[in-house]
């Protein structure tokens, strides 16, 4: 297994499940199997709707003697219905009940957005919250109480770009250890890579294989195949593995977290054994021309009202 250490020492697999988007009804089965086939860092949210059902796979795998809760990586994430400083304890708190675990390894915020209370996805303008009254700063430092607390063990982000990680940094008590976003190579996003780097925060690659079963309102017709951009085909022959495994590879070198997901018991073996395949410089030479695309735009949060724009949430 390939870790990202931690100064504290921690380690976090470098593979992991995605769970986003794992039918309710299948969430048990493919996190079971996962963890027969190795997995051991898995991530969560409540947005995903299968906490109890991801939850209950972990505990019956501890309760069965297949894995212990020491050798598990668990993420979760703060969603935007509880970005005020009061509220922040209570949701990671409500994650850990509902998914019957007494602490998170990683706990993020999920987006650098706001809504209401109660609210998922805004549908006008009062259901928005503006950063004013919800200011990022005070939502981190309630992400630093569930450190203080215990609640989690490390906490970070997801989905913001280098003023909003600046905004933090300069503000904090504990900077945040964690940034995930989409990464990809038509998403490489060089200059916010470069600057977690240089401030040692370690990245996760969500949508790391373009995230080929998206639901329909993140697609359209003339959106890019990643899984079949001929410079990923074109490796993956020449080394004898599938795309998605020259993919996870690639992100792997780049020393990123992937969180790919499957539901599928032989694609989640394969991607999985990803971590013991290398790319070489021609490789890596040829994928960084690829054209640049990001597969989930967040206008669900910039749209009906919100007071965000998207020029806000991205570096472009
Ligand atoms: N922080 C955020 O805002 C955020 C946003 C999006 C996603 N995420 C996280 O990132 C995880 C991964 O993202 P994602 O699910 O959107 O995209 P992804 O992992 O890039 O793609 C998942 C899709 O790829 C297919 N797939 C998996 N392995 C494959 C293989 N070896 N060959 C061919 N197809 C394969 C899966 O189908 P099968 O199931 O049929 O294999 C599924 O449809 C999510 O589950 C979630 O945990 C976080």
């Amino acid at each position: 297994m390939k870790y990202i250490k931690f100064s504290n020492g921690d380690e976090m697999p470098m593979i992991g499940l995605g769970t986003a988007g794992i039918p309710i009804d299948q969430s048990y089965d493919v996190v079971r199997e996962a963890i027969k086939i190795g997995y051991r860092h898995f991530d969560c949210s409540p947005i995903y709707k299968n906490e109890a059902e991801v939850g209950r796979a972990l505990n019956e795998a501890i309760k069965d003697g297949e894995v212990t809760r020491e050798e598990l990586w668990i993420t979760s994430k703060l969603w935007n219905s509880d970005h005020r400083y009061n509220d922040v304890e209570p949701a990671c708190e409500k994650s850990l009940e509902a998914m019957g675990l007494d602490y998170f390894d990683l706990y993020l915020i999920h987006w650098p957005v706001a809504v209401e209370r109660g609210i998922e996805w805004a549908q006008n303008e009062e259901e928005h919250l503006a950063e004013e009254e919800a200011p990022l700063e005070d939502t981190w430092t309630g992400m630093e109480d569930c450190l203080a607390e215990g609640t989690t063990k490390h906490i970070g982000v997801s989905n913001f770009n280098i003023n909003k990680l600046k905004l933090i940094l300069e503000e904090c008590m504990d900077p945040p250890e964690v940034n995930q976003c989409e990464w990809h190579p038509y998403l490489p996003q060089q200059t916010l890579y470069d600057f977690c780097k240089s401030n040692k925060i370690k990245m996760t690659a969500y949508a790391p294989l373009g995230s080929p079963g998206r639901p329909d309102e993140y697609r359209s017709a003339t959106d890019p195949d990643l899984l079949a951009e001929p410079a990923i085909t074109d490796i993956a022959n020449k080394h004898g593995m599938t795309p998605a495994q020259a993919l996870l590879a690639y992100g792997l070198t780049r020393k990123m977290a992937v969180i790919p997901r499957s539901t599928n018991t032989g694609r989640l073996q394969d991607n999985f054994d990803a971590q013991d395949l290398k790319l070489d410089r021609e490789d890596l030479r040829s994928l960084i021309v690829l054209s640049k695309f990001r597969y989930f735009k967040g206008e669900e949060h910039t749209s009906n009202g919100s007071p965000y724009k998207l020029t806000d949430i991205w570096e472009y």
